[in-house]
C-alpha cells in the first residue's frame, strides 16, 4: 500500500486543483474513528458513537484539512505572505503550512484568551503574532480590511478553499463507516467545520459514495450562543475559548446546514463541556481540548430529551489535541502526590489504593 500523502492527493478529484496547483502538505487528514467504549455510563439508549479524532492532525486541530488547500492555492496564486484572525488553532495551523510554504503569516489573536500551546505553535513556526485587547470578531473585521488594502491572502474559513478543504472530514468519516452517519454532531464557532462537513456529506451522496445523508447537530458554548439565540452577542464568553465567538462569518451557512439536513444547533453549558472534557479524557482514553468536548456534551444534552433512537449511528468530531490546553487539564484534574524519594513512602502511599 502506497503511505497516506496528504487530503489534497487523495481528494483531488473533489477538490479545485489542478496539476499546477503545487501542494503543500503536511500529510494530514487520515485520522482515527475510534468507537466510544464506555458511553453507555452517559447515554441511556443503546447508540454506536464514534469520536473523529481530528486532534491527530500534524498541527493537532481539524484546520490543517483547510490550510493545505489554502496556502496551496496561495502559493499558486503568487501570495507571499496570509493573515488570519484566530482563537488559535487557524493561527497554529496557518503558521505551520506558511513555514512549510517559505511564505510570511500574521496571525491576530484576543490577548490573554487563547491556549498556551496554540500561541507557543504560531511564535516557533515564525508568525508575526499580533495580540489585540479585544476579541475574535474584533480580529476578524480588522482583517478583512487589511486584505481590502493590502496585498495578503486571507486564510479564515472566508477563504472558500478552507471549507473545501475541511470537507475531506466528511469523506473520511464515510469511508471509515462505510456509509453517513444517522447523527454527526460537532462544536460551533466561526461556524465553517459544520458549514464544510454538510458540503461534503452532501457531494459525497451525489458522487454515489454514500447512500444518506446525516442530521447535522452543532453546539455552541451557552455564553457564546449567537445562532441559538438568533443574533450577535457582543462579548462573548466561555473557557471553550476555541469557540468564543459572537458572530460567526458562516452563519448563514450553518443555519442552512442544520435546516436542510433536520439538524439542531443548540447551546451546551461550560460545566456541561467540562463533564464531557473529562469522560474523554478519563473514560475514553482521548485527551482533546475543551471546545472539542461540547459535541459530546451536546448529544449528551439531546439524549436526555431522546433525541437518538436504539442502534443509531453518532459521530461526534473532537476537533483539537487536549495537549494544545494544558492549563484547563491540570485545573481539572487532581494535582500530582509530593513524595519523599523513597519505595517505603511510596508503598504506604499505594497501601489501600492499588496493592
Ligand atoms: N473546535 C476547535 C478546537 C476550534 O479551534 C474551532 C475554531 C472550532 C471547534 C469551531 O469551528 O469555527 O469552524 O465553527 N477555531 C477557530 C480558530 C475559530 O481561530 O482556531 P468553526
Amino acid at each position: 500500500m502506497e503511505p497516506w500523502h496528504g487530503l489534497i492527493k487523495q481528494y483531488g478529484y473533489f477538490l479545485p486543483v489542478s496539476e499546477k496547483t503545487p501542494v503543500i502538505t503536511l500529510n494530514e487528514g487520515n485520522t482515527p474513528l475510534i468507537k466510544a467504549s464506555h458511553i453507555s455510563d452517559i447515554i441511556q439508549e443503546e447508540v454506536n458513537l464514534y469520536f473523529k479524532c481530528e486532534g491527530a492532525n500534524p498541527s493537532g486541530s481539524f484546520k490543517d484539512r483547510g490550510m493545505t488547500l489554502a496556502i496551496s492555492k496561495a502559493v499558486e496564486a503568487g501570495s507571499k505572505a496570509v493573515i488570519c484572525a484566530s482563537t488559535g488553532n487557524t493561527s497554529a495551523s496557518a503558521s505551520a503550512y506558511s513555514a512549510r510554504a517559505g511564505i510570511s503569516t500574521v496571525v491576530l489573536i484576543p490577548e490573554g484568551k487563547i491556549a498556551k500551546g496554540k500561541l507557543a505553535q504560531a511564535m516557533i513556526h515564525g508568525a508575526m503574532v499580533l495580540q489585540i485587547d479585544g476579541n475574535f470578531d474584533d480580529a476578524l473585521e480588522i482583517v478583512k480590511e487589511v486584505v481590502d488594502k493590502h496585498p495578503f491572502t486571507l486564510v479564515n474559513s472566508l477563504n472558500p478553499f478552507r471549507i473545501e478543504g475541511q470537507k475531506t472530514a466528511a469523506f473520511e468519516v464515510c469511508d471509515q463507516l462505510g456509509g453517513a452517519p444517522v447523527c454527526h454532531a460537532l462544536p460551533v464557532g466561526n461556524a465553517g467545520n459544520i458549514t464544510a462537513y454538510w458540503k461534503g456529506y452532501k457531494e459525497y451522496q451525489a458522487a454515489g459514495e454514500s447512500k444518506s445523508l446525516p442530521k447535522m447537530l452543532g453546539f455552541q458554548a451557552a455564553g457564546s450562543a449567537p445562532i441559538v439565540i438568533g443574533k450577535p452577542v457582543k462579548n462573548p464568553e466561555t473557557i471553550a475559548t476555541a469557540i468564543r465567538i459572537g458572530n460567526p462569518a458562516s452563519w448563514k451557512d450553518a443555519a442552512s446546514a442544520r435546516d436542510e439536513s433536520g439538524g439542531v444547533i443548540e447551546s451546551v453549558t461550560d460545566d456541561e463541556i467540562l463533564e464531557a472534557y473529562k469522560f474523554i479524557a478519563e473514560r475514553e482514553g482521548v485527551f482533546c481540548e475543551p471546545a472539542s468536548a461540547s459535541s459530546l456534551a451536546g448529544v449528551i444534552k439531546l439524549s436526555r430529551k431522546n433525541f437518538f433512537s436504539k442502534g443509531e449511528t453518532i459521530v461526534c468530531t473532537l476537533t483539537g489535541n487536549g495537549l494544545k490546553d494544558p492549563d484547563s487539564a491540570l485545573k481539572l484534574s487532581k494535582p500530582p502526590v509530593k513524595i519523599k524519594a523513597d519505595i517505603g513512602a511510596v508503598e504506604d502511599l499505594l497501601r489501600g489504593c492499588c496493592i
